[in-house]
């Protein structure tokens, strides 16, 4: 049995406008999308062009939109899809770099805005730093963020304000003020409590229903605006 792939095309400086191709892919018990693509490259057509790396959910590298929602295609089964026709496309609203490719170095520009490392409470650290069962479980979900940017992709303040932060940045932030072991809390909410940071954020919850790791990156964001209206309290002078 043969599952049909229609996949976005667009090679800037080669092809006139975007377009789709159709490739007929034969079917294997638990084939996952990214089989099905490197079917294609390797078999039907070696000018495809895609991100993968683990295979695992691990990278992120993978994420596309599939069928109309945001996947890894590392993790997406062809017949969990329950359709034989597999539409597979960049993530939107980044600039196309290829086909299935896009360009994520302003997301990650802004990824390294947010000071993305744990700042150690001691300047020497000598030995690990321990946590309790309630401090690691505060930061549990969002350590899961695998930066595959669907969360970003999918953010509709993303798509008016270039300079907003967005969801992946603004729990990369929050994974670290929520981190016991972290002292450089103030410095962050700093950060993030801007004009293009959390108020940005009007809970659209379009994040939470793209990310391929079930976070809820709203609810973290809701926390770090009440972290940073209490940060405003109590320092109003500066
Ligand atoms: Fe790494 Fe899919 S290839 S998450």
């Amino acid at each position: 049995m043969n599952v049909t792939f229609r996949v976005f095309r667009f090679s800037p400086g080669v092809d006139k406008e975007p377009h789709f191709d159709t490739y007929s892919v034969p079917l294997k018990e638990s084939m996952t999308v990214l089989e099905g693509l490197l079917y294609i490259l390797d078999n039907l057509d070696p000018t495809l062009s895609f991100r993968f790396a683990c295979r695992e959910g691990v990278c992120g590298s993978c994420a596309m939109f599939i069928n109309g929602s945001y996947k890894l295609a590392c993790q997406t089964q062809i017949g969990e899809l329950k359709a034989n026709k597999i539409e597979v496309q960049p993530l939107p609203n980044f600039p196309l770099v290829k086909d299935l490719v896009v360009d994520l170095s302003a997301f990650y520009e802004k990824i390294e805005k947010v000071l993305p490392y744990l700042t150690a409470k001691n300047d020497v650290v000598e030995k690990e730093q321990l946590q309790s069962p309630v401090e690691r479980k505060r930061i549990d979900e969002v350590i899961d963020c695998i930066l595959c940017a669907a969360c970003q992709s999918a953010c509709p303040q993303g798509w008016t304000g270039k300079d907003f932060l967005g969801p992946a940045v603004l729990i990369k932030s929050y994974r670290f003020i929520a981190d016991s072991r972290d002292r450089a809390g103030d410095e962050r909410l700093k950060l993030v409590s801007g004009e293009d940071g959390v108020w940005r954020c009007h809970s659209a919850f379009n994040c939470v229903e793209a990310c391929p790791k079930h976070i809820n990156q709203t609810a973290a964001i809701g926390s770090l605006k009440r972290k940073a209206v209490v940060r405003k309290l109590l320092f109003w002078k500066r």
